[in-house]
Order: C-alpha cells, then structure tokens, then sequence
C-alpha cells in the first residue's frame, strides 16, 4: 500500500464548504452519481476501490445506503468501540492504522484505488500526504451556509485538463451551477 496513489473528490460550493449539519449543503443529484461513478470505476473488474472517510461523513449517509455499495469503506474513528459498524466496513484509529489494514493481503490484492471522501481532516491529512496524487472537485458555483469546510489546496496542485469522460463545461442542476475540475500534484 506504501506505493497506492490516493485520490480524493469532494464537492465544494463559493465559499469552501462541504457540509451542513452532517449533511451536503445541496441536492445535486447528477453530481451524486458522478461521485458515486468515479469512486467505483475499476479497470479489472475483479477488483474494487476503497473509500476512507471521517465518522462523520459515514454517519452522515442515510442507514439504508450505507456503507456505500461495490467500494470497501474504511471508516476512521479515534474511538471505535462507541460505535456500532456492520461486519464489512474496516474500521481504523488512524490513516496509518487504515492503511495497515488494506495492506493484508486478503484485501490488498482485490485493491484498484483509493479515494479519499471526506470531511474535513481526512482530507487535509491526505492531501499532504506524499501519496496524495489527484483532486477531483465539482465547483459548486453557489455559497451555501456550510459548517464542514474544504480545506486550502496546497501549491503544489495544479489544475489539469479533465479525465476523457468527465465533461469541462458547467453543469447545472435545481438552478444550481457547478463544474468538475481535476487537480494533480506537480
Ligand atoms: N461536499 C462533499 O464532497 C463532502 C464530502 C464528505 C463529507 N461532507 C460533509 O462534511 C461533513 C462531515 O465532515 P467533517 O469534517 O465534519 O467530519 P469527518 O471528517 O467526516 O469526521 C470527523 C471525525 O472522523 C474521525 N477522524 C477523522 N480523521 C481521523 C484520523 N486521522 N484518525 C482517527 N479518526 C479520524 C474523528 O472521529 P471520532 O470523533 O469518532 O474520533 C473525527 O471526529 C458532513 O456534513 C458531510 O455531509 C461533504
């Protein structure tokens, strides 16, 4: 796992949020299913991509539609024993713990990517990890009241043109405006 690139995506609005009372800000149904399309794309169809998460990101996806389907979902909590997990997510005290984790060979070897998915610290600590090799995020070109934040993109992330099947023009949903933008670090 040492060598696993890591990718995240996020949706961020005008003014950096991300979420709002454990929740997205929005309703951006397309957007979902562009999120839910990239974490779960896989050239060997064998194998399936991790998502690692903050509790709270996890917590916050509605009980019928978690864990999310087709990804292994790691969870990270500093407190796992207070929480209730059903048997197939990997619950982990830290990034190092989940990456010690994915590295058993049972569950390392059926491993295409990985994707960060939020909230907050757990992006921040993948993006300066020396791993971190791409950001995905929509732009959502609307400021919302948010209480979860995006946080800075390091300077050395540049933009980049999008991946072939994700459109560069501006989608727009419930009148809301936003585009998917791609960041790789230099
Ligand atoms: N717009 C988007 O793309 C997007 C993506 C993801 C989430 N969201 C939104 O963002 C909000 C949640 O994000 P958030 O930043 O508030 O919380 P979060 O990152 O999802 O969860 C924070 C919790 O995760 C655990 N954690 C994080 N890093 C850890 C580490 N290195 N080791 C161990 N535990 C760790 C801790 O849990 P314990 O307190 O249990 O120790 C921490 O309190 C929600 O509103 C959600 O809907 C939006």
């Amino acid at each position: 796992m040492k060598n696993m690139r890591l990718n995240l995506i996020a949706a961020v609005c005008d003014n950096m949020g991300i979420g709002k009372n454990g929740d997205l800000p929005w309703r951006l149904k397309k957007e979902l299913k562009y999120f839910s399309a990239q974490t779960k794309k896989v050239n060997n169809p064998e194998k399936k991509n991790v998502i690692i998460m903050g509790r709270k990101t996890y917590f916050g996806v509605p009980e019928s539609k978690r864990p999310l389907p087709d990804r292994f979902n790691v969870i990270l909590t500093s407190e796992p024993e207070k929480y209730e997990f059903p048997s197939e997510v990997i619950v982990a005290k830290s990034m190092e713990d989940a990456f010690l984790k994915l590295d058993e060979p049972k569950i390392k070897d059926q491993i295409e990517n990985v994707w960060i998915v939020g909230g907050h610290s757990v992006y921040k600590e993948a993006m300066e990890s020396p791993m971190c090799h791409r950001i995905y995020i929509t732009r959502v070109m609307s400021t919302f009241d948010c209480d979860a934040f995006f946080p800075t993109i390091p300077d050395n992330f540049n933009r980049i043109k999008n991946d072939e099947d994700i459109p560069e023009e501006v989608q727009e949903e419930n009148g809301i405006k936003y585009q998917y933008q791609i960041y790789e670090k230099v």
